[in-house]
């Protein structure tokens, strides 16, 4: 028999994929135009025009030998490099090339961090709404996903709540923002809120607590005055789980990295821990073809404009049809309060206006609904009518 618990998971689609496929369906059956899918999180608007030319250079310029073949295991170290030296000119993140590693996009650096981390039967604790891919994650690196519920207003982490939570196998805590599926991006005093919370435990325990930031959306902000503090610079025990998936539009390219903080005292066995994870999970020398791309593009990213204009047209339409709309400060999501208790009840009650939404029931919070709003603005436009008939059919 093989393992039964992988054949499990492989056999039960995501929530967020599910809903996905039936949209093809849909599609098929009354036309691409008339179904309005807000399933996914794949970004709309193209890679910048230096990636493609970028691309060309290298691939016309470059020696075919290095450009394709194995670079060292945790990457090349000239763009590791490149990476460290740009995100100390904007952040002042205190790393150097010998602290980031190479990986497949942000998923791979999760479950490579997870796993140096992790000891079977370790608590990961994270913040509701998440990414629903976390419990796969962190059940896989033997750890228990504790989630904490955020403030019902703000989704800024719920601290009293956070803090009650920290236990004696507490070994990690993850963090994203801009947040999937809230958009709602961490404040300073909210970093340092955490950072002061992890602090306090571990003085009174003595056992070390990691900061696991997973940033694939860091710089997807729509207003310059909206800063996504750099961890590192808060936390000692941080370590950054990054993706160009989102920034660069690259999601199918599969490269990001991870950085972990130098001032960490056991700095040198969590770097050894994350090669060695990376080894034995099969991570190894990410890309070379996309290592590349991203040191020649550094600092580089997508034109998130559109995703300005769909959040500011969706979260106005959406509230003066009696929505209430969680604004969102960055990524491309919309969180959308439900119009009856029952997220599922609701998204299938959407598809009767072929509005694809997903509920929140996965993200670990009830009551919701998520948009995805990297599409054409066009789209939004067609799919407000729908929006609108869905509210009044609840007025009815
Ligand atoms: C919060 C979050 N983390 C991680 C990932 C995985 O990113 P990647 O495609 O770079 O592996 C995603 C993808 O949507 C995400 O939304």
């Amino acid at each position: 028999m093989i393992n039964q618990k992988n054949v499990q998971l492989g056999r039960v689609r995501s929530a967020i994929r599910e809903l996905f496929e039936y949209g093809k369906k849909r599609k098929a059956q009354i036309g691409e135009e008339n179904v309005f899918d807000f399933s996914l999180g794949n970004p709309s608007v193209p890679a910048p025009a230096e990636v493609k030319e970028e691309l060309e250079r290298l691939v016309c310029t470059s020696d075919p030998v290095f450009l394709h073949g194995y670079t060292s295991a945790q990457g090349d170290y000239s763009v590791r490099k490149a990476i460290a030296d740009d995100l100390n000119a904007r952040f002042g993140a205190g790393l150097n090339a010998d602290c980031l590693y190479m990986t497949c996009g942000a998923a791979a650096s999760l479950c490579i961090t997870l796993n140096a981390l992790v000891v079977q039967g370790d608590e990961v604790i994270t913040f509701a709404p998440f990414f629903p891919e976390y419990s796969v994650f962190a059940a896989h690196a033997g750890a228990k996903l504790v989630p904490v519920q955020s403030d019902p207003v703000t989704f800024q982490p719920d601290l009293a709540a956070f803090e009650g939570a920290l236990g004696a196998r507490t070994k990690a805590v993850i963090i994203n923002s801009p947040n999937n599926p809230s958009g709602v991006v961490y404040t300073e005093q909210t970093i340092k809120a955490l950072a002061d919370i992890i602090a306090r435990h571990e003085q009174r325990t003595g056992n070390a607590v990691y900061l696991v930031s997973d940033e694939p959306y860091r710089e997807l902000v729509f207003d310059s005055a909206t800063k996504v503090p750099f961890i590192t610079n808060f936390c000692a025990r941080s370590i950054v789980c990054y993706s160009y998936s989102k920034s660069l539009s690259l999601p199918g390219e599969r490269i990001g990295y991870i950085a972990v903080n130098p001032a960490m005292q056991e700095f040198e066995e969590v770097y050894a821990g994350i090669c060695g994870a990376g080894r034995s999970l099969g991570y190894v020398c990410a890309p070379n073809l996309f290592q590349q791309l991203v040191k020649a593009v550094t600092g580089k990213t997508s034109d998130i404009s559109v995703y300005k204009t769909n959040r500011d047209l969706l979260c106005s339409a959406l509230t003066d049809y009696g929505y209430t709309v969680v604004r969102p400060d960055g990524a491309f999501y919309l969180f959308v309060k439900a119009l009856e208790e029952d997220a599922q009840k609701f998204a299938d009650r959407a598809k009767e206006y072929e509005l694809l939404l997903v509920p929140s029931d996965s993200f670990g919070v009830k009551g919701y609904v998520r948009i995805s709003y990297c599409v054409d603005t066009d789209m939004i436009k067609r799919s407000l009518p729908a929006f609108l008939k869905l509210a009044e059919s609840y007025r009815k």
